[in-house]
């Protein structure tokens, strides 16, 4: 997982638990890079999941909180730092519908070995998208956080129904959207 992940979201901690928690957090990555993530290096997966085990622990927040929260702002980094993939559309069911064939392709051109989901896009009716993430990594809830900071940004109304399809292991899920 790319260290651009790890450091967000450590900003994101001191931010919103302050200095203290950060560190704990951190001490229980199990690393050995003692929170010292570089934006373009590449880490281990499992060090963000036990940073936000120990956050849960320490927040009551549980883990699909955090990872929502964590979509949430980690889209507001993508919003500045990839404004181009904004631009040219305006509606976040445009916008997702892309995200598999368009973004994380650009993405992986960017950062050459990230570890990205896929996303397929079952048939459905007008005015609706279908999503199916798919991961090794149990990061749907994270998928959720983006998914529902889209919606908020393009402003329209649009209900969003999220289906776990992974048995409970946050590796794969269904997001429904309809325009209202
Ligand atoms: C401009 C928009 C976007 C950019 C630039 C972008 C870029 C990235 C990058 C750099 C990573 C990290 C890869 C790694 O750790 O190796 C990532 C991961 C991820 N992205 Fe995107 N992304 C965008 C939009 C989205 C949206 C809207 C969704 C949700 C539908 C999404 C879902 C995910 C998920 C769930 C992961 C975590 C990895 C996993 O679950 O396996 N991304 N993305």
């Amino acid at each position: 997982m790319k260290g651009m992940i790890f450091t967000e979201f450590l900003d994101m901690v001191e931010g919103s638990f302050g200095l203290a928690v950060k560190d704990r957090v951190i001490a229980a990555a199990g690393g050995t890079h003692d929170g010292a993530y570089t934006a373009v290096g590449q880490y281990d997966h499992r060090e963000m999941v036990a940073m936000a085990l120990e956050l849960s622990a320490i927040s009551g927040m549980t883990m699909q909180e955090l990872l929502i929260a964590f979509g949430h702002h980690v889209f507001g980094i993508f919003v500045q730092g990839f404004s181009h993939f904004f631009s040219g559309t305006d509606s976040a069911l445009v916008f997702l519908s892309r995200i598999d064939d368009y973004i994380h392709v650009e993405v992986r051109k960017l950062y050459p070995g990230a570890e990205l989901p896929s996303f397929s896009y079952p048939p459905c009716a007008a005015g609706q998208l279908v999503m199916e993430y798919r991961s090794p990594r149990p990061m749907a809830a994270f998928a959720e956080g983006l998914v529902r900071a889209t919606i908020k940004y393009y402003g329209q109304p649009v209900q969003l129904a999220v289906e776990d399809i992974s048995g409970g292991a946050g590796t794969a899920a269904r997001f429904t959207l309809t325009a209202a």
